[in-house]
């Protein structure tokens, strides 16, 4: 099982999508435990504010306290330091066989932290962060869209989750494909429109289906 402790201002946007399909499937078969905690329970403003003037420049920061509390309070929860996730466009690109590799590193319990404005006070990063990850070269503006990515990303290949272990191991960029992206697949009418299915998919000789497979990866 993979515990991913959630540092957000905003916990409530995981709802809908924690809540179907594979990943609640994931959750409610115990193979993924996600905790939230909520950044504003760990401010000692007035309004709860988590976030201040950047020096220097124009701009909203989340300061370093409520995170650095935030984050100090789950480490003495759980007795010992864990990773420290952290997303931000540009840095380490998401790649299949990068997150294929982050259960190693992630020692299957991390915590993923948030920040919703236009940057994270940097002595968060240098004190705690043990993992910088990029969606891709583009930004978001909010952060939650960026960790439901990734840790999608990184639960579907937790044996079990998918329910066919055949999809994953031939998924595009799998290992098998040497990476590459998976080949066409067709269902019924066996004609649609002017197209027909490839006359090798119904010989039942699965070296010949294997071969066309690898001739046809994108
Ligand atoms: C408006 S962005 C901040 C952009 C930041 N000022 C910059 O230029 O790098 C708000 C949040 O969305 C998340 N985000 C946006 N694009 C992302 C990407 N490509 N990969 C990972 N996280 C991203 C980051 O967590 C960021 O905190």
């Amino acid at each position: 099982m993979i515990k991913i402790h959630i540092i957000s201002i905003f916990p409530e946007a995981f709802e809908s999508y924690f809540s179907s399909s594979i990943i609640w499937r994931a959750i409610k078969n115990w193979l993924m435990d996600p905790v939230f905690y909520k950044l504003g329970d760990f401010s000692d403003k007035k309004f709860k504010h988590v976030d201040d003037n950047a020096y220097g420049m124009h701009g909203q920061v989340i300061s370093p306290e409520p995170l650095s509390w935030a984050l100090e309070w789950i480490f003495s929860q759980l007795w010992h330091r864990v990773p420290v996730v952290y997303l931000t466009p540009g840095w380490e690109l998401l790649q299949q066989e990068k997150i294929e590799n982050y259960y190693d590193t992630l020692w299957w319990e991390f915590i993923i932290i948030c920040w919703h404005y236009e940057w994270i006070d940097q002595r968060i990063i240098d004190l705690y962060v043990t993992h910088e990850v990029s969606i891709w070269e583009y930004v978001l503006s909010s952060w939650e869209l960026s960790a439901m990515v990734f840790i999608d990303s990184l639960v579907r290949n937790i044996p079990g989750v998918l329910w066919n272990k055949d999809s994953l191991e031939e998924d595009s960029f799998s290992k098998k494909f040497d990476r590459q992206k998976e080949y066409p697949v067709y269902t019924r009418p066996r004609e649609f429109m002017w197209l027909e299915v490839p006359e090798v998919l119904f010989s039942g000789n699965h070296k010949k289906i294997e071969e066309w497979k690898k001739n046809n990866l994108k």
